[in-house]
């Protein structure tokens, strides 16, 4: 018997036998193992609509203009502090877009099974490589040295230290893993929880803010459009691994233990810890205007909320955001002009899309 399945505004007829075969055998890990990208049925819905959302926000480093920033960043009105929050933000990014990719394309995507799930993280993988892009572009149009870059990822303590964190969970699970054994489920439900709630989720906020707050300043604006788009970027990777992780919980509720909880805590709390240290040494001083103290409330607050977001206790319950202006900034949606020039066209009529306005 045939059946019509809707995908947005297509429609497909299928067998209804063949197509309920081939959804049963959907699942994110352990499920039938194809080469064939047989997206239909889609089980995994929100994948597919979070991958055509990923790709109508779609964007290139070269359509933002550099002129100011190159003015500025030659000019004596900026101060050495602010110099050195850029520094730092494309000191690490540098490293860490390149990690997360990784991960994505050596660990996560290997392993889930449902193609819809490896559509999206292929797109994820993608935006990784802009976001990459996007440094090379800063640190061309500034005229930085790139040698100077990978020395901070190799010689600032506080950036190796949260690199060596998140990667000590993605190496061990890069071979054939048994993943009908429980441990081994349990390693990768925590390699999606730190790349993509700790790390993506919580240690880019600290210089998110920072970066942005000079943008809000008028300082280095296409810097600070970048980081805009990369944002909205990333809380859309945050969805998707925060999606991917509850599925897999869903499907392998064994591995949801009193003890597993309390482990992904405590590792949210390492994370935290690690972030908090890495903001001292982005602000040394407060005389740029921006308070060490403020932005590690801004983590503690924003580590609660994907805390609370994957059904987990909070670590610090009650904490205010104490910089809501950065919320108000992300609300891209409100801006009509955010997008100009070449932009535009990548967007083939749709709207501004966000996964949801508040991510922050
Ligand atoms: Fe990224
Ligand atoms: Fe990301």
């Amino acid at each position: 018997m045939d059946k019509v399945f809707k995908v947005g505004n297509r429609e497909f007829i299928l067998d209804q036998d063949k197509a309920e075969e081939a959804f049963k055998a959907k699942k994110v890990i352990n499920g039938r193992k194809t080469m064939t990208f047989n997206l239909l049925p889609l089980r995994y819905q929100w994948a597919y609509d979070l991958y055509k959302i990923m790709k109508a926000n779609h964007w290139e480093p070269e359509d933002i203009q550099m002129q100011k920033d190159v003015e500025q960043w030659r000019s004596r009105d900026i101060t050495q502090n602010e110099r050195w929050i850029i520094m730092m933000g494309i000191g690490y990014f540098s490293a860490a877009e390149g990690i997360v990719g990784d991960n994505i394309q050596h660990v996560v995507r290997e392993l889930v099974t449902a193609p819809e799930l490896k559509l999206v993280l292929g797109r994820h993988a993608h935006e990784e490589n802009i976001h990459a892009d996007s440094l090379l572009f800063m640190i061309s149009s500034l005229g930085i040295n790139p040698h100077e870059c990978e020395a901070m990822f190799e010689q600032i303590p506080t950036i190796v230290k949260k690199n060596e964190w998140v990667t000590r969970h993605s190496y061990a699970l890069r071979r054939d893993l048994d993943l009908t054994d429980p441990a081994h489920k349990r390693m990768l439900a925590k390699n999606i929880f730190v790349f993509g709630q700790c790390m993506e989720g919580t240690q880019f906020y600290g210089l998110f803010g920072m970066v942005l707050s000079l943008y809000r300043q008028n300082k280095f604006p296409g810097i600070g459009q970048m980081f805009r788009y990369t944002l909205r970027d990333e809380s859309n990777h945050i969805e998707v691994f925060r999606n991917l992780f509850m599925d897999l919980i869903d499907e392998n509720s064994e591995i949801w233990t009193q003890e597993f909880r309390e482990e992904l805590v405590e590792t949210m709390r390492e994370g935290v810890a690690l972030e908090k240290e890495f903001i001292r040494d982005c602000l040394p001083t407060s005389a740029v205007g921006l308070s060490a103290d403020e932005f590690e409330q801004y983590i503690d607050y924003i580590a609660d909320r994907r805390l609370q977001d994957c059904g987990l206790p909070q670590l610090n319950p009650g904490v205010q955001n104490p910089l809501p202006w950065l919320a108000e900034m992300m609300d891209i949606k409100k801006e009509t002009n955010f997008f100009e020039g070449k932009v535009t066209d990548y967007q083939k009529g749709a709207g501004l899309l966000l996964t949801s306005d508040d991510d922050l």
